[in-house]
C-alpha cells in the first residue's frame, strides 16, 4: 500500500507533490514526506500523521525546487513515526517506496558490514542503502543493480543530490505509472495523483525502469534496454476523482451507482437487444463444456464472488467454488484444464488476488478478470477482462465498485445460463429487462435517503449488530456487515438466518440490532421465523425488503423499502440501502468515513 509520487519540471515541486499525495491518501495515511531538490541539495520534509500535518509544518509554497518525490505511508515494517516515514536517505540518494522488500533482513547485515548505518525499522532503508552502495554517478545503473538484489514487491522513486534535473523509478509488482506533461513529467502510484496535470500516461510493466527529465522520458526493461510503450489516454477527468461538493467520497460514490450500473450494463447489450460477451469470448465459448467455475477475491470482492455463486449455480446449474484469494493461493486448489476462474478486484493490484490468479493460470484454468482499473496488473495478466466501468473509487470502503461487480456477474451469469440451457428465451428476456431497470431503481433507493438517515441517527449507538438473510441475502449480509465494521468500528456479524439457532443466538441481548435482509421472497416465511426468535429476545429489528412486502414490515421494528425487482437482482438495490445505513452511522459517530483506521484501499502486500 502506500502512495508515491514524483515530479520534474519547471514549477515548484512541493505543491504538486503534496496535491498528488492528497489524492493517494486512500492508500495509506499514517505519515507522509517529500524530498525536494533545491538545485544544490536534496531537502527532506516528514511528519507523522495525516498529510495535513506535513503541509502545516512545511507550507509547500515555501519549499523551493523543481524536482521531488513524495510518499504517504501505511506502515508495514516499523510503527508510524517520523523516523520510519519516507523518503529514506543514504548519502546523496533519497528513496520513496511502495510495497514490501521481503529479503531486507538478509540484506541488512550485509550492508551493515559495508558500513551503512540503519536508523529506521523499515524495509525501505535497505533499498536506499543498496542504491547508494552501487552508485558511482549513474543513477539508473545503480538502481538496476539494486533491483537485482531486492525480492518482494516494490515501486521505487529515487533522486540523487548530484542530479537536480533527474528522477528515476522502477516498478516490480507494485503499481506505478508515468505521467507525460509539457515541460514536466510525473510518476505516481495511481492516476488521480497526476490527473490535474495530464491525461497521457505510460503504464509500466514489472521490471520496467524510467528516467525522467522535464523534457525527456526514457523507459527501460529490467535488463536495462531501452523500450517503447504506447501512451495510454485516461478518459475520465479530474472531477471524477474530486468530492464535487459531497461531504465524503463514500457518499459521492454511492450516489454514482446508477450511472456506474448503467455504464457497466449498456455497452454489453448488442444491437439485437442481447447480452454480448465479446470481451470474454474465449470464456463464453467454454460455456457448454465448463467443468467448474471458480470465483476468487478478497474482502468486498469475495462477497461479490459469493453472490455470483448463488446466482450462477441457481440459473446456469454450473458448479461454482468461491475462495478467498489468500487461501486459494496456498491451498493447492483442485483446478485445472476445462475449469474457468473469475478473479474479482476493484483495484486490480491486490497482492493475494494476483497470486491466486497466477496459481489458477499455472494449473491450466482460463482466467477472466472483473476489474475496475484499466491496465492494472490483474487486467494485464488475465486471459480476458470484463471491466466494471465504475470510475475511480477513492473511499477506502468499496461501494459503487461492488455494485458494478454484481452487475458484471449478473450479466455474465445470465448469458451463461442461457447458453447452457439453464433458462429459456422468456426467462432470459425477463432478466435482461429487469437488469435494464436497475439503475433507475437504485436512484429511487438513493432518493429515500432521509429515512435511512433517520434510522441511522436512532441506532448508531448499537454495540453489536447482526446481519441476517437467506439465499442471496446471505452474501449480501456479509457485505453489509463488512461496511459497518470498516467505517463505523461497530462489531457486526453476518449470519445465514437459519444458522442463528445453532449458536449465534447466545450472543443476542437487549438492544442488539438485527438487520434482516429479505429480498429472497420465496424464503421470507423462514426468515420471518428467525426474526421473531430475535424479537422475543429483545433485539431491535431493522428490515430491508421490497415494496409491498407486508410480512417484512409487520415483523420489523423499522423497515426500509426498496423498489420491486426479480428476487435475484434485488441485492443490488438492498446493498445501496445497507451502504447508506453504514455511511450515516459513521457520520453520526463522527468518524473519518473515507479513511477508516488501520485500513488502506489498495492492499498490495500479503
Ligand atoms: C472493503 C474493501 C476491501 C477490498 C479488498 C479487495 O470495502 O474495499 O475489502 O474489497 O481489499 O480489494 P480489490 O477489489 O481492489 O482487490
Amino acid at each position: 500500500m502506500c502512495g508515491i509520487v514524483g515530479y520534474v519540471g519547471e514549477r515548484n515541486a512541493a505543491p504538486i507533490l503534496m496535491k498528488g499525495l492528497e489524492k493517494l491518501e486512500y492508500r495509506g495515511y499514517d505519515s507522509a514526506g517529500i524530498a525536494v531538490h533545491d538545485g544544490k541539495n536534496v531537502n527532506i520534509y516528514k511528519a507523522k500523521g495525516r498529510l495535513k500535518v506535513l503541509e502545516e509544518r512545511y507550507p509547500p509554497s515555501e519549499v523551493a525546487g523543481v524536482l521531488g518525490i513524495g510518499h504517504t505511508r501505511w506502515a508495514t515494517h516499523g510503527e508510524p513515526s517520523e523516523l520510519n516515514s519516507h523518503p529514506h536517505v543514504s548519502g546523496r540518494i533519497a528513496v520513496v517506496h511502495n510495497g514490501i522488500i521481503e529479503n531486507y533482513q538478509r540484506l541488512k547485515p550485509w550492508l551493515e558490514e559495508k558500513g551503512f548505518n540503519f536508523i529506521s525499522e523499515t524495509d525501505t532503508e535497505v533499498a536506499a542503502h543498496l542504491v547508494n552502495h552501487f552508485y558511482e554517478g549513474n543513477l539508473l545503473r545503480a538502481l538496476k543493480k539494486a533491483v537485482a538484489l531486492l525480492e518482494g514487491s516494490f515501486a521505487l522513486g529515487v533522486l540523487s543530490a548530484d542530479y537536480p534535473d533527474t528522477l528515476v523509478a522502477v516498478r516490480k509488482a507494485s503499481p506505478l505509472i508515468v505521467g507525460i506533461g509539457d515541460n514536466e513529467n510525473f510518476i505516481a502510484s495511481d492516476i488521480p495523483a497526476i490527473l490535474e496535470h495530464t491525461r497521457k500516461v505510460y503504464l509500466l510493466d514489472d521490471g520496467d525502469m524510467v528516467v525522467l527529465k522535464k523534457n525527456d522520458v526514457r523507459l527501460y526493461n529490467s535488463l536495462g534496454e531501452r523500450i517503447r510503450k504506447e501512451i495510454f489516454h485516461v478518459t475520465w477527468d479530474a472531477d471524477m476523482a474530486e468530492k464535487g461538493g459531497w461531504a465524503h467520497f463514500m457518499v459521492k460514490e454511492i450516489n454514482e451507482t446508477p450511472k456506474v450500473l448503467h455504464d457497466t450494463l449498456l455497452p454489453r447489450i448488442d444491437e439485437n437487444g442481447r447480452f454480448s460477451l465479446s470481451e470474454i469470448s474465449g470464456f463464453a465459448a467454454m460455456a457448454g463444456g465448463l467443468r467448474r467455475l471458480f470465483i476468487i477475491g478478497c474482502g468486498t470482492a469475495y462477497n461479490a464472488a459469493m453472490m455470483g455463486k448463488y446466482f450462477i449455480e441457481r440459473t446456469a446449474r454450473i458448479p461454482v467454488e468461491v475462495d478467498y484469494a489468500s487461501e486459494f493461493r496456498y491451498r493447492k486448489p483442485l483446478i485445472g484444464r476445462g475449469d474457468a476462474c473469475i478473479v474479482i478486484s476493484q483495484s486490480g493490484e491486490t497482492a493475494d488476488t494476483l497470486a491466486a490468479m497466477r496459481e489458477a493460470k499455472k494449473r491450466g484454468a482460463r482466467v477472466v478478470a472483473i476489474t475496475n482499473v484499466v491496465g492494472s496488473s490483474v487486467a494485464r495478466e488475465a486471459d480476458e477482462v470484463f471491466y466494471t466501468w465504475a470510475g475511480p473509487e477513492i473511499a477506502v470502503a468499496s461501494t459503487k465498485a461492488y455494485s458494478a461487480q454484481l452487475m458484471a456477474l449478473f450479466i455474465i451469469g445470465t448469458e451463461l445460463a442461457f447458453r447452457v440451457g439453464g433458462i429459456d428465451e422468456e426467462q432470459y428476456s425477463a432478466m435482461l429487462s429487469a437488469l435494464i431497470k436497475i439503475p433507475e431503481q437504485v436512484q429511487r433507493v438513493l432518493d429515500n435517503v432521509a429515512r435511512i438517515q433517520q434510522v441511522a441517527a436512532e441506532r448508531f449507538n448499537a454495540k453489536n449488530v447482526f446481519y441476517i438473510g437467506r439465499g442471496m441475502d446471505c452474501p449480501l449480509s456479509m457485505e453489509s456487515a463488512l461496511k459497518l465494521k470498516e467505517i463505523c468500528y461497530t462489531h457486526a456479524e453476518a449470519f445465514a438466518a437459519g444458522e442463528l439457532k445453532h449458536g449465534p443466538l447466545a450472543l443476542l441481548e437487549r438492544g442488539t440490532l438485527v438487520v434482516s435482509l429479505m429480498t429472497e421472497e420465496a424464503l421470507i416465511d423462514k426468515t420471518i421465523s428467525n426474526m421473531i426468535e430475535c424479537r422475543t429476545r429483545s433485539a431491535y429489528i431493522l428490515g430491508i425488503a421490497m415494496e409491498g412486502n407486508i410480512k417484512a414490515v409487520e415483523t420489523s421494528d423499522e423497515c426500509i423499502m426498496i423498489p420491486r425487482t426479480m428476487d435475484c437482482f434485488a441485492p443490488m438495490l438492498a446493498a445501496v440501502a445497507a451502504q447508506l445505513f453504514a455511511y450515516y452511522v459513521a457520520v453520526q459517530k463522527g468518524l473519518d468515513v473515507d479513511k477508516p483506521r488501520n485500513l488502506a484501499k489498495s492492499v498490495t502486500v500479503e
